[in-house]
């Protein structure tokens, strides 16, 4: 797809970060068996790469703003522009050496994300979406898949893990849900969690306690891939609560009254 400058920005961006973080993660997995272990390493790896992004974007379109999960805020000379980044999502991943994280890139306009990145440099797998403009994974169009029994579905969440709250209304979740699909993942990375379903890999994804920036590229991607997605409680703000739900449009109904039994 031919995308926008600003598209090519966010994907050589991302392609960027992650040639760098793919380099570190070489090193992880040599320091999980040394004694001091990987995690300042990590935190430094998750630092310097929101610095690269945030150099980058800022060099490319100095007005907009940038708000990154490491710390990194600037309001921009345009106060309608903003970029949403998470340099490393499935941080937990990465530092276990697992290879499921990715390079998360959002470009929010008036308060809506109009152009979403996601990239996982362990498999070169580039998906990304501008509003009207469809989804994409590298060279091809993505779409939800067209399952539409639950049984045959497959559904992804993020289980709560130390410091959130979220964990009895998560078990409630499993406990209707687990009986009724064909299975429950839960693979640590929220951005490709959104990214799968909209590739059609998963049927659905809820989760309660995400950030903006774990999902604001995939929040677009999705939708533009044809996925139905809302907040987990119908007058919530998902980039404000971090608390969504989305699935392809044949299951949504159903999965959403499973999981909104809460
Ligand atoms: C985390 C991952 C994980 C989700 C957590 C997020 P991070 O993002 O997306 O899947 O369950 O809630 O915080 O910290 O690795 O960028």
């Amino acid at each position: 797809m031919a995308g926008s400058a600003n598209l090519n920005v966010m994907m050589k961006t991302a392609r960027k970060a992650g040639r760098g973080l793919l380099k570190d993660f070489g090193e992880v997995e040599n320091l999980q068996v040394s004694s001091k272990g990987p995690g300042d390493f990590v935190s430094r790896a998750d630092k310097a790469a929101e610095a690269l992004i945030k150099e980058e974007l800022m060099h490319a379109r100095p007005t907009y703003g940038f708000l990154g999960e490491e710390g990194n805020e600037i309001a921009g000379e345009d106060p309608t522009r903003r970029w949403i980044v998470d340099p490393l999502d499935g941080t937990t991943n990465f530092l276990h050496g697992l290879p499921h994280w990715a390079v998360s890139i959002a470009l929010e306009h008036k308060g809506q994300i109009v152009a979403g990145v996601i990239y996982d440099p362990v498999k070169d797998e580039m998906f990304y979406a501008e509003k009207g403009g469809g989804a994409w994974m590298n060279e091809s169009r993505m779409r939800v898949s067209a399952r539409h029994r639950m049984i045959e579905s497959i559904f992804a969440t993020g289980l709560p893990f130390a410091g959130r709250a979220d964990l009895p209304e998560t078990i409630q979740d499993l406990a209707r849900l687990l009986p009724a699909c064909a299975g429950v993942r839960r693979f640590g990375a929220a951005a490709l969690d959104l990214a799968y379903v909209a590739a059609g890999r998963y049927e659905g994804f809820w989760e309660r306690g995400l950030h903006a920036w774990d999902i604001a590229a995939g929040v677009l991607i999705v939708r533009e891939a044809g996925g139905i997605l809302e907040p987990l409680h119908p007058e919530g703000d998902i980039m404000a609560d971090g608390q969504l739900i989305c699935a392809n449009e044949p299951i949504f109904e159903t999965f959403a009254k499973v999981i909104r039994r809460a």
